[in-house]
């Protein structure tokens, strides 16, 4: 991913789909395509007591949507093409 801004597609149908497990405690979000983070970041925003792993084959996408999201307590990012864990994102 090589642009610095991206609209998430489809974001509030996403969240009108998955809201209602994510309001349930304990409830984990696994975006599988995490890119920049737009989908992350609103949820996130909504269900804020939500634990969210991101996976993404790109590096820099990891780290762009590292920035976007690291005020977000409980957030691990993932490389899928080297299968290492990026820095882990903390509010603390
Ligand atoms: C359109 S972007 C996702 C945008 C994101 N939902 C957002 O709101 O910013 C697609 C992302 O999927 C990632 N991707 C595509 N195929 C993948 C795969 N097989 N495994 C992991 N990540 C993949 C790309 O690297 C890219 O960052």
């Amino acid at each position: 991913m090589t642009s610095a801004t991206h609209i998430p597609v489809m974001l509030e149908r996403c969240v009108e789909i998955l809201g209602p497990a994510l309001e349930r405690p304990g409830a984990v979000v696994l975006d599988a395509t995490l890119g920049l983070g737009g989908h992350s970041e609103a949820f996130l925003q909504r269900f804020p007591e939500a634990r969210l792993i991101g996976l993404d084959r790109d590096p820099q996408a990891l780290e762009a949507s590292g920035r976007r999201l690291r005020r977000s307590a409980s957030v691990q990012r993932w490389c899928t093409r080297c299968t290492t864990r990026s820095r882990r994102c903390s509010r603390a």
